[in-house]
């Protein structure tokens, strides 16, 4: 009996570990954004330009990737440069923001929705890159 018990309690416990660590190997690789630095002190310039890519990153995960998928991999500014969607320093030439119906003159993105993204998240994409490192 108490072998059993034993087997049973081995196979939830290395399952459980095998779920999370494979969920911390997804979230950190291929949805959240990797650190610029390791320092997490709010006066850092390199801090505070980190925590505007994970914002930036987080609207555009709710409000693009159902369509663009492709995009989840930019998990750093230069690859969002590399990609040729963002011009560094320079909103109005990025074709993440001129594409939006947000922009003036309006884009058509995103496609297929009535309205524009809210104006908060807009103002948040265009600081990013205006202010992008
Ligand atoms: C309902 C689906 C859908 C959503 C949601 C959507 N898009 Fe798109 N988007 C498309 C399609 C389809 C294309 C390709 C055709 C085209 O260029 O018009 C595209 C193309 C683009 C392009 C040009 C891509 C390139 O590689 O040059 C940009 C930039 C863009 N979208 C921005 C956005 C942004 C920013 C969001 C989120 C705020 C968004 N889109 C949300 C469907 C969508």
């Amino acid at each position: 009996m108490n072998k059993v018990f034993l087997i049973i309690a081995f196979t939830l416990l290395s399952s459980c570990q095998n779920f999370n660590s494979n969920s911390a190997d997804e979230s950190r690789f291929s949805e959240s954004p990797i650190p610029a630095s390791g320092s997490n002190d709010p006066n850092d310039p390199a801090y505070q330009s980190y925590v505007k890519l994970v914002k930036s990153y987080n609207i555009i995960k709710t409000r693009c990737f159902q369509c663009h998928s492709q995009w989840q991999n930019l998990n750093s500014n230069q690859k969002w440069i590399d990609s040729g969607l963002v011009f560094k320093n320079n909103p109005e030439s990025s074709s993440l923001i001129n594409r939006l119906k947000n922009f003036d003159p309006p884009g058509d993105m995103p496609s297929g929705a009535n309205s524009a993204i809210p104006n908060d998240d807009y103002l948040t994409l265009v600081d990013w890159i205006e202010s992008m490192p």
